[in-house]
């Protein structure tokens, strides 16, 4: 029996002790630590570099593989990890090929961006944040990991995690909007979902906290552009999310293409080293983003692929994705003395942990197979689980004369739109192995839950984009014929998500004429909107009786959106970004700064714009329902409270409707002086009510000292004594206020 040999039936009876619990805790990670550092042990400088070396599978008719000059990479043992490779046997035979052809068989980890959904396609990050409901996240990710990892997938490039407070940056529907709070709530949901409670359980998946960082702060909302901020909106605003995902356990982080302030973030020893692992103590490892360590070069903060290797590897980045660079160029730099043998060796530390604690080591291929692929894959359950969330991330934007709920015996019913009977749009950016065939339209959803006497006529009316405008006369007749027309407008999913940023944020090509021949018949409309960004629609807004932000969402996107049009579900979703009025207020944001000279309508002299208001066509938070509710008693525990105490905060929220109806009660607070000018509100609580025509409920918040810290002039966390406004409501705006005293001793 070799050496070699012995060792690796020593390791795999520790990571069988691992799966089976036996060791937890310290003693696992020891464990793990012992294992690790053995395996380093017996590789060359080559087979380390490889561990930080990521190719992508490829791809052809449907099936995932390896070519030849990767296969040969993975025998010599330069491949660490692989990305966009799926299908249990597609990726059992790759991981065979690595485990019993190259010297050390050690296994690959397979990673793919699982962003809302592995087969069964959930709402897009942005819709789900809209429902302001962590658990349904949370079920939204797990599904996701259990079909995921029944298809061979160890790794998802998730949660992004990116704060976004400008809607042209398409990237914007991949996170959970502008807030930090509910940012980081989301971020944290969806890592617990993936993770699971445990990484070595074949249905866990390992989370990625991505793009590290600030990456939608991008300048003019343009993608992969400069982000140049302080380092105190870096801290209040970009950065907490993270810190969520970090502290919720996620196992890896991702650098962003972008640079703050100079530093691109692969280059970046600050971000990657000083904060991740220095100030939180980040234990997992850090993946680069696509070629983002070879872009070092036209950031112009490298001179050639060796150069721009070295500064990645000493920031603290220890995966290179897709350039190569790890590989062509590492061995030669510790050679050479440029980058020390121990950064390569704790890098690989740290991938190597990652393996074990996943059970690659025990199991490769974690139980994949075609058998648990096809019976995980748009299982009832999953599929349900797509509609509830579905539901809850549909946002209720106007109601006239409550032209909504509409009855399921209405006579006629016009269905108009190029997103009416689409089926690949509302997979939305990022479906990984969502399949249109599997999307529910509008049209079949509404067809499906009316009566057999209503007649439901159908016309497209125009393309999403382009278009003549020829179809109008149609469209026009049709609703002519209609109780109601329904018209699904919007964007097409290509135009959000990476690279599709827009400068021009309305209704594209000629939607908005459609819709106003549709008006123009005077049959009652309701907009249903289909899009992956805040979009301005002031027109529609002042012109439309009913409208509905459904985003994109996913394989129920027909049964969900009639749940709400026929009021099967009283729609309870909340904006978690703002909807500007003109694309020249933003970026627009609720957690603003006053400024010295503040808004003020009848004083030219204050920051304003001659043509627009400031507010937001809808604020950040808001969202009807088909009944409403009153907000009445604002109580705090105290209007004086010594430092490091508790601030109870209790509100009465009344059901003034007559339906029942779930309101999502927000909390906000201002630090009103401080030592560093603060928002004007920032949200510091949510929670979800549900109550019966004309219930009262009292919720109670609880507001941390914690909560009232912030970064003071040395830029370190402080809670000032002082005046704190409380504010609490159904959105950002209608709000009812109090206040106290933080005192000093
Ligand atoms: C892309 C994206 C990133 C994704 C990665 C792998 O360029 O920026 O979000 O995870 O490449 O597909």
């Amino acid at each position: 029996m070799t050496a070699r040999h012995d060792r690796f039936i020593a390791m795999k009876l520790i990571c069988l002790l691992l799966l089976w619990g036996v060791i937890s805790g310290r003693a696992q990670d020891a464990a793990i630590q012992r294992s690790v550092d053995s395996l380093l042990s017996m590789m060359t400088l080559e087979e380390k570099c490889g561990q930080l070396n990521q190719i992508p599978a490829n791809w052809k008719d449907g099936v995932s593989y390896l070519t030849d000059e990767g296969k040969e990479m993975v025998r010599r043992g330069q491949v660490g990890s692989l990305l966009n490779a799926a299908g249990a046997s597609s990726i059992r035979e790759i991981q065979r090929l690595t485990v019993e052809e190259s010297r050390l068989g050690i296994p690959l980890i397979i990673g793919v961006d699982i962003i809302h959904g592995s087969r069964t396609i959930f709402p897009v990050p942005l819709a789900e944040a809209s429902s302001w409901d962590p658990e349904l996240v949370q079920k939204s990710a797990r599904v996701a990991a259990v079909e995921a990892s029944a298809a061979g997938i160890h790794w998802t490039f998730a949660p992004m995690v990116d704060i976004a407070r400008d809607p042209r940056w398409g990237r914007i529907v991949e996170g959970s909007g502008e807030d930090p709070y509910l940012g980081s709530v989301m971020a944290a949901a969806r890592v617990r979902g993936f993770q699971g409670t445990s990484l070595a359980d074949p249905t866990s998946i390992l989370a990625c906290a991505k793009h590290f960082a600030a990456y939608g702060g991008a300048e003019a909302g343009r993608d992969y552009n400069i982000v140049d901020m302080s380092e105190r909106t870096l801290r209040e605003i970009y950065l907490p999310p993270f810190k969520a995902a970090l502290d919720a356990g996620a196992g890896s982080f991702m650098s962003s293409f972008n640079e703050i302030a100079g530093v691109p973030s692969t280059g970046s020893k600050f971000l990657m080293t000083d904060v991740l692992r220095g100030e939180w103590g980040f234990k997992g490892f850090v993946v680069s983003d696509w070629t983002a360590i070879g872009e070092l070069i036209p950031h112009g903060v490298a001179a050639n692929r060796a150069e721009a290797g070295a500064l990645a590897i000493n920031a603290g980045v220890d995966i290179d994705m897709v350039s190569k660079i790890y590989m062509d160029e590492l061995p030669a730099l510790v050679r050479s003395g440029k980058v020390s043998p121990g950064t390569v060796d704790e890098a690989v530390r740290r991938v190597l942990r990652a393996k074990f604690r996943l059970g690659l080591f025990t199991d490769p291929y974690r139980g994949a197979s075609t058998e648990r692929e096809r019976k995980s894959i748009l299982s009832v359950d999953h599929v349900k689980a797509a509609r509830e969330i579905g539901q809850r991330s549909i946002i209720l934007l106007k109601n006239e004369e409550s032209l909504l709920p509409i009855s399921k015996q209405t006579k006629t019913i016009a269905v108009i739109g190029p997103l009416a009977d689409n089926k690949d749009e509302p997979l939305g950016p990022w479906h990984a192995g969502g399949k249109a065939a599997d999307v529910v339209t509008v049209l079949e959803g509404i067809k499906s839950q009316v009566s057999p006497q209503t007649r439901v006529l159908y016309v497209k009316g125009c393309e999403i984009e382009g278009d003549s405008g020829a179809r109008f006369v149609e469209a026009t007749l049709l609703a002519k014929q209609a109780d109601v027309a329904i018209v699904a407008l919007g964007e097409s999913e290509r135009m959000s998500g990476e690279a599709a940023s827009r400068s021009n944020i309305d209704l594209p090509g000629v939607q908005r004429e459609l819709l106003k021949q549709v008006l123009s018949t005077g049959t009652p409309t309701v907009l249903v909107l289909m899009n992956g960004r805040p979009l301005t629609i002031a027109w529609e807004a002042a012109h439309t009786p009913a409208i509905l932000e459904t985003w994109f969402l996913g394989v129920q996107t027909g049964n969900a959106i009639a749940d709400v049009l026929f009021g099967d579900v009283n729609p309870s979703g909340k904006l978690p970004v703002s909807f500007p009025r003109s694309v020249g207020q933003v970026p627009i944001y609720y957690n603003y700064k006053s400024t010295g000279r503040p808004f003020d309508e009848l004083n030219k002299y204050t920051s304003k714009y001659l043509d627009v208001t400031n507010t937001p066509l809808y604020p950040f938070g808001y969202g009807l329902s088909y009944t409403t509710f009153s907000y009445s008693e604002l109580k705090l525990s105290s209007q004086k409270i010594p430092p490091g105490s508790d601030v109870s905060v209790t509100i009465r929220v009344t059901n003034t409707g007559r339906r029942k109806g779930e309101e999502i009660v927000q909390l906000y607070v201002r630090d009103v002086v401080a030592s560093v000018t603060r928002p004007v509100k920032e949200l510091k609580g949510f929670q979800r009510v549900t109550l019966d025509p004309g219930q009262q409920k009292t919720v109670t918040f609880t507001l941390k000292p914690d909560q009232l810290a912030f970064y003071g002039l040395d830029m370190k966390r402080v809670v000032e004594p002082g005046m704190f406004k409380v504010y609490v409501g159904g959105n950002s705006v209608d709000v009812v206020e109090s206040e106290f005293e933080l005192t000093d001793h």
